[in-house]
């Protein structure tokens, strides 16, 4: 048997990569698989919770009935769509990998190969999570932080900067955690607290996350 407290609540979770064109045929994207935001999601719609998944490019599909997909490309769609439906929810998980700058301009043809050096000029993309953290009301923030040195420091400095409530630090130093592995491992924190959990299935990473949310935001 399972937490059935997600009953009436609506989770907004985002999950996968983003692709920041620069031509019709190229982009600059990275390794996420979206298979943390997808695990997440299944969980969340197990307990109970009515799931907005907001995706970037991933192959997955959502297998639970209560998860409501919209698939994105950029970040700059992902942000349009986190805000059609930030209002209405009261809790959100950034688990996405948002592209931090995008080209400055996207080419209308494919770039030829001409010289030896290429420059592309790249902008900053909005700060989707911290903009969630600004425009905060009654919904319960959680954020990831992929780090890879000052890990728990760093997380801390997200944490307060993005005024969140929680969030989930995965390490690419650690053997198995982050990109594209089924498995992850985990530090969870809050103001007042720090969790270090074992490496394990996403599955399960994805329960020890809502096991926390529930008992710190839903006594
Ligand atoms: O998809 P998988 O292959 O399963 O991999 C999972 C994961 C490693 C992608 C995931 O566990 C994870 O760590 N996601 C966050 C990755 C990331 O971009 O971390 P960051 O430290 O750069 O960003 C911090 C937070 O700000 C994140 O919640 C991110 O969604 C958010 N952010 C970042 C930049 C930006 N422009 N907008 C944002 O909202």
């Amino acid at each position: 048997s399972f937490s059935r407290k997600l009953t009436g609540k609506t989770v907004l979770i985002t999950a996968g990569p983003t692709y920041e064109a620069i031509d019709p045929v190229r982009f600059i994207g990275n390794h996420s698989s979206g298979k943390m935001g997808f695990s997440l999601a299944e969980e969340a719609a197990k307990r109970g919770a009515r799931v907005i998944l907001i995706s970037g490019p991933t192959a997955l599909k959502p297998e639970h009935s209560n998860i409501d997909i919209h698939r994105v490309t950029s970040a700059k769609e992902m942000a349009n769509q986190v805000f059609n439906y930030y209002e209405t929810c009261d809790f959100a998980i950034a688990s996405a990998a948002v592209a931090d700058y995008a080209p400055e301009v996207t080419a209308d043809e494919k770039i030829k190969k001409k010289e030896d050096h290429l420059t592309l000029n790249l902008v900053k993309n909005p700060d989707i999570l911290k903009a969630m953290g600004e425009r905060k009301k009654n919904q319960i923030l959680v954020g990831f932080a992929l780090e890879t040195q000052n890990e728990v420091e760093n997380a801390k400095e997200k944490l307060n900067k993005k005024n969140l409530d929680l969030i989930v630090l995965n390490s690419l130093r650690e053997a198995g955690a982050g990109f594209g592995h089924d498995t992850n491992k985990v530090k969870i924190i809050t103001q007042n607290s720090e969790k270090s959990f074992g490496l394990k299935s996403k599955k399960e990473v994805a329960r020890d996350i809502l096991n926390c949310i529930e008992d710190e935001f839903l006594k």
